[in-house]
């Protein structure tokens, strides 16, 4: 029997993803019961063999990896492989790990951890919601035995990353995060906007990664790539989206401010398709279903991150 609070994590590792999920192997106080993975940014069967990777070189390989949809719902969606790599782990040629995915869909998987964890179960999402939607389709009320819901995700103001006015997990699988916004009547969002408020100097995260540890010698080869992706594009500062979702996921108290607000996903806008619309002044009478994070500890968020690549 433990104490610790069951998590559940729904990434598509990606390099961001990485460091989040380094991060969760880092911390005492919960307990993480497995992993589901999503198509996003790169395709599913990189983000399974990078997710099965990770846990390997970390020492995790008692979470169990559960692959979920290869795609979208609905709509074709590009890929974010210009910045994760073609493999999406920076391209680096590892030797795949030597154990295999779980035979149960990833959607199932979090169906039967909900149950299994009823109230108490911490659930992260880290790419886009498609698997997450499935579930809600199958069982409209998995939402109530969920405890928590974290999602990186959004652009708040519509200062998109992947087009002008969306981010990129929300927009490559729009419909998805339309049902799961719709069916999940709280979400705690940590928005792309956030993410950008909340660089690191890349000198930093360079002496982070000099740790003498696996995961700091993996993650540094991995990273590299989007790495130098970054500093070409965005200047002095890294940027690690998942990460700072997770910091808020595992550490709440970090949070220094935090705006409720209804949330909505545009699904037939030209040039809006998968942006997330507040309703700022909440004009149109839905409920506040979001908790928008605008503000974390910096020096928190940093120690979390050089502390889980310096662990093991
Ligand atoms: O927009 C950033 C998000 O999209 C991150 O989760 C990144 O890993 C990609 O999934
Ligand atoms: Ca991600």
């Amino acid at each position: 029997m433990t104490d610790k609070i069951p998590l559940l994590i729904d990434t598509d590792p990606g390099v961001d993803d990485a460091l989040a999920l380094l991060m969760a192997f880092n911390d005492p106080n919960h307990e993480l019961v497995g992993l589901t993975i999503a198509a996003g940014n790169v395709g599913l069967d990189h983000t399974v063999r990078n997710a099965l990777k990770l846990c390997e070189v970390a020492g995790r390989e008692d979470v169990p990896v559960y692959a979920g949809c290869a795609d979208p719902l609905l709509h074709p969606a590009v890929d974010a492989a210009h910045v994760h790599g073609r493999d999406g782990f920076g391209d680096i040629g590892f030797e795949p790990a030597s154990r295999s995915v779980e035979a149960e869909h990833a959607a199932l998987a979090i169906l039967r951890l909900s149950h299994r964890h009823a109230g108490k179960l911490l659930l992260v999402a880290l790419g886009p919601l498609t698997n997450i939607a499935v579930a809600l389709k199958l069982d409209p009320t998995l939402p109530q035995r969920i405890a928590r819901f974290v999602v990186m995700g959004g652009a708040v103001s519509a200062h998109g990353n992947i087009t002008a006015a969306a981010e990129f997990n929300i927009a490559f699988d729009p419909e998805a995060a339309h049902i799961v916004f719709q069916g999940f009547p709280h979400i705690d969002l940590a928005d792309w906007e956030a993410v950008i408020a909340h660089g690191f100097l890349h000198g930093r995260a360079e002496q982070w990664l000099q740790a003498d540890s696996p995961r700091a010698r993996f993650y540094d080869r991995i990273s590299l790539q989007t790495r130098n992706w970054s500093a070409d594009r965005r200047g002095d500062h890294w940027h690690s989206a998942d990460a700072l979702a997770m910091a808020y996921a595992l550490q709440p108290q970090g949070a220094q401010e935090l705006l409720d607000r209804p949330v909505a996903v545009e699904l037939a806008g030209t040039l809006t398709r998968g942006a997330t619309v507040v309703d700022w002044n909440r004009q149109e009478g839905r409920p506040d279903n979001a908790t928008l994070l605008m503000r974390y500890d910096q020096a928190r968020f940093e120690s979390l991150i050089q502390a889980a690549l310096a662990a093991g």
